[in-house]
């Protein structure tokens, strides 16, 4: 096998874990908001729609972006490329801007900037890509639309840091401040990350300073 074929075969199982991950956290999300009465507060049709909005426009997002990350799709049907990655940009678009209103109003004052901050970079990556796309710079367009998708995924983050929690924050007894933590580390953890991938490394390894 190829390096190039060998570097494929680790990104299709990366993406494939990371959408298989993304169904089983939006069943657990999708079930405690909705599955359990009352979990939506009071009956108040403009708080609770909120929640739905965000909920709908968030599905494309999730369940189209790993498609995108598929080169043979992307060569062979560009215009399911271009139809999915549609729904993704408008979907980002209204989930994130919800995100930020539920988040900034919502009642634990320890995220509420948290979740302020990851909406607007998710807003903003995912309209620097649409952008980059529309102006034929790929290579700055895939950067955006990696660095959107993983702020996208702060669901599964956020949730996989939960679940492990007593391993990755047993440091921090109180309980609040343990929330605020996990609540920050779900997005800059990833962020660090994502960045270390698109930018630092390829940076790093660069040995011809014409190639800046
Ligand atoms: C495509 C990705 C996403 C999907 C499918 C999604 C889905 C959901 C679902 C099902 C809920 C209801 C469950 C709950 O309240 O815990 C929810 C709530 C919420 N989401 Fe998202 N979400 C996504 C991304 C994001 C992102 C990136 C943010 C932050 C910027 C965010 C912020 C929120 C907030 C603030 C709430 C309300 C939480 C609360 O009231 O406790 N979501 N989301």
């Amino acid at each position: 096998m190829t390096a190039a074929q060998s570097s494929r075969l680790w990104r299709h199982f990366f993406v494939g874990s990371l959408f298989l991950l993304s169904l089983y956290y939006l069943y657990r999300a999708i079930n405690y908001r909705f599955g359990v009465p009352g979990r939506l507060g009071p009956p108040n049709p403009i708080a609770t729609g909120w929640y739905y909005v965000h909920l709908i426009f968030a599905l494309p997002v999730l369940l189209g972006a790993p498609l995108q990350f598929t080169s043979e799709l992307r060569q062979r049907t560009p215009f399911i490329h271009r139809l999915v990655g549609r729904a993704y940009v408008a979907g980002a678009t209204v989930a994130a801007a919800t995100a930020i209103y539920m988040g900034a109003a919502g009642p634990y004052e320890g995220s509420r900037l948290s979740i302020a901050i990851t909406g607007t970079l998710w807003l903003f990556f995912t309209l620097a890509a649409w952008r980059h796309a529309v102006t034929r710079n790929f290579a700055a367009h895939r950067a955006f639309m990696i660095r959107s998708y993983a702020m996208a995924l702060v669901l599964v983050w956020l949730r996989l840091m939960f679940d492990f929690q007593d391993y990755l924050f047993f440091y921090v007894k109180n309980e609040e401040l343990r929330d605020a933590t996990r609540e920050w580390a779900s997005w800059v953890v990833p962020l660090l990350a994502t960045e270390a991938y698109v930018s630092w490394i390829p940076q790093f390894r660069r040995r011809n300073p014409s190639e800046y």
